[in-house]
């Protein structure tokens, strides 16, 4: 693997997603793979999960790791040609040249504005890396994908499920806040990639990006779309349409143990209690979010390794 921008960099799904449970079984198998490596993570935006998941598949690996809230540095200038003389102090070009003669490989988070749909499209921080970096770069999520959570979504239905092709819901949340459709997307593109019959369900005006979404089934009901379900995985986007708009902010969307049945409760974390899903869900057994957040760890491990090996 050259980098992890996207899960499109992926070679194969069942292969990466059983290697990842196999480094479970046995995280320090391949601890000399990352001596005298370093990772450096950038952050744009705050993080608990990916951070310190990220960080610990890293030091599984022997490799060292630095980090950068990039808010604490030289505030960086994007834009190709741009005369510096406001607020911006250091370029990409310089900053991504100096960064990678420290780093082995870079992860990068970097959220969208949710303002300008065609600037977020265009990944323009995380893409600035791909090309002025000289070293492998990761997404830990950028404005519209997050790749480590859907392959740690992927690995956590794989150890969980009972049938063969187990039914997959993508139900949408109510949030206070506007959210990026990046958990989404990764998510939906991961699930048009393994051996789950999958449904898409939210209210009229949350259609994602068409381009992602494909064929999937998309369900206005959301009673309809989780019959029968065995996982369900509930988060909220703001509009993709009404670019970055909240439109509704009904609670009846909320999961609810009612709704749910039997079927395994999924959600990247951090979550909003009694909003998002209610306490006697996320209480409950049929709870797996911390399972999730646990496979972050062998997802991210399972990523740098394959980087790691790309580089001897
Ligand atoms: N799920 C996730 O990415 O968590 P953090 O934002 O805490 O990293």
């Amino acid at each position: 693997m050259k980098k992890y921008t996207n899960i499109d960099d992926i070679e194969s799904f069942p292969e990466i997603i059983q290697e990842a449970i196999q480094l479970k079984e046995n995280p320090f198998a391949y601890e000399h793979l990352g001596t005298h490596k370093t990772l450096i993570m950038l952050f744009f935006n705050a993080s608990l999960r990916t951070r310190l998941s990220t960080e610990k598949a890293a030091k599984n690996l022997g490799m060292q790791v630095m980090i950068l809230n990039v808010n604490d540095a030289w505030n960086l200038e994007f834009e190709d040609g741009s005369i510096m003389n406001f607020n911006t102090t250091e370029h990409i070009k310089e900053a991504a040249q100096v960064i990678s003669q420290y780093a082995d490989i870079i992860a990068v988070r970097a959220f969208p504005s949710l303002v300008d749909k065609e600037k977020d499209a265009s990944e323009w921080i995380l893409n600035s890396f791909v090309k002025h970096a000289t070293v492998p770069i990761i997404n830990m999520e950028s404005a519209t994908m997050h790749p480590l959570q859907a392959l740690a979504d992927a690995i956590t239905i794989e150890e969980l499920k009972k049938t063969k092709k187990p039914k997959v819901v993508l139900s949408w949340a109510p949030h206070p806040k506007a959210l990026p459709q990046a958990v989404a997307n990764s998510f939906v593109k991961m699930m048009q990639h393994i051996d789950v019959d999958f449904y898409i369900t939210h209210p009229k005006g949350y259609e994602l990006n068409p381009a992602i979404t494909l064929d999937t089934p998309i369900l206005y009901d959301q009673n309809e779309a989780l019959e029968g379900a065995d996982f369900v995985y509930a988060k909220n986007w703001s509009s993709y349409s009404e670019y970055g708009k909240i439109l509704n902010q009904d609670s009846n969307w909320m999961m609810t143990q009612e709704k749910l049945k039997t079927a395994k409760f999924m959600h990247c974390l951090p979550v909003r209690r009694n909003v998002v899903v209610t306490d006697a869900v996320l209480d409950s057994s049929n709870s797996v979010v911390i399972q999730q957040a646990n496979n972050r760890t062998f997802a991210a491990q399972i990523v740098l390794k394959k980087i790691l090996e790309n580089l001897y």
